[in-house]
């Protein structure tokens, strides 16, 4: 059974996996930025891969999508340094904790939001499948983690509310998982205008269907490579462990009244400023 202090260390007050090293973290204010990177941020099981996909079939072959900046050692800003085409950078980073010079260079950067409830149910899966995160104990004893922030990336709300404040600095997109669910034709072309790529409708309707849960989960096996550089999070390199039900609402079968009451009340007084909050697709 893998122990917690093998697997986790704490940064900045925030867990991380061992595959993101101290050293790396610790430079990553040393990173060069270039003006045409791109950014995909979410906190973890928000559809990273999701959106990973639909910007490479924007792109087509013409960028390179890289790992998670924060995934591996401190040879990692070098490597990414290497990369000669344009790159996307997935990040599961805090806003206050992003290379400095993305933010000087005004880099773009989508993010992804999930419902937290949804959210919280996903990377309660993941820790149960991963076997780069802890033993859990049950369902009860983790949600308790999720919501003080002890789970790997921390706090769901510290990390948005940190992206949020400083939404203009780098004129971030944000992107809302159900409503990709709902429509994604609309989504793709958001994301399409905000990265001035060109597209027709039925351009963006092949991407759609290339991009569905089912399309993207029978591809598996052929993309499941197990090469940790092609890992778009930094917590595995399994694409096996990445598709699940892709659905919405599934909390629904986890949380008891009790819980969905205490998470109500932490989600109003967290939440309470934001202005995000009137898009996310909270359900009570
Ligand atoms: P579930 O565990 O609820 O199924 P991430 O990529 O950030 O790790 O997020 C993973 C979650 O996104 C998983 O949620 C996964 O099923 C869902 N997902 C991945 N691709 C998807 C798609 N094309 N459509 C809908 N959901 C998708």
């Amino acid at each position: 059974m893998s122990q917690q202090s093998d697997l986790i260390h704490i940064f900045n007050g925030i867990p991380f996996t061992t595959r993101s090293s101290a050293e790396l973290l610790r430079s990553l204010d040393s990173f060069q930025a270039r003006e045409d990177d791109v950014l995909l941020v979410s906190y973890p099981k928000s559809g990273t891969h999701w959106l990973a996909e639909i910007l490479k079939h924007l792109y087509s072959s013409k960028v390179s999508l890289t790992s998670a900046i924060e995934f591996g050692d401190v040879s990692k800003l070098e490597d990414l340094n290497k990369v000669t085409t344009k790159r996307i950078i997935p990040t599961h980073l805090s806003y206050d904790m992003l290379p400095k010079d993305f933010k000087a260079k005004k880099c773009k950067a989508i993010y992804i939001i999930r419902n937290p409830k949804d959210t919280a149910v996903s990377l309660y899966h993941y820790y149960r499948d991963n076997p780069h995160l802890p033993t859990i104990e049950g369902w009860s004893t983790y949600l308790d983690m999720f919501l003080q922030g002890e789970v790997v990336c921390g706090s769901w709300f510290d990390h948005l509310l940190s992206w949020e404040e400083h939404r203009n600095e780098m004129g971030t997109l944000f992107l809302y998982f159900e409503a990709m669910k709902k429509d994604l034709f609309q989504s793709v072309r958001r994301i399409s205008n905000y990265l001035g790529i060109n597209m027709s409708d039925a351009e963006i309707q092949e991407i759609c269907k290339k991009t569905t849960f089912s399309e993207m989960k029978s591809n598996v096996e052929k993309e499941n490579n197990g090469d940790p550089n092609h890992t778009v999070c930094a917590l595995t390199a399994s694409r096996k462990l990445i598709f699940r039900k892709g659905t919405v609402g599934d909390w629904k079968q986890y949380f008891s009244n009790k819980q969905n009451r205490v998470f109500d009340e932490l989600y109003r007084t967290k939440m309470d400023a934001s202005s995000l909050a009137k898009h996310i697709h909270y359900e009570n």
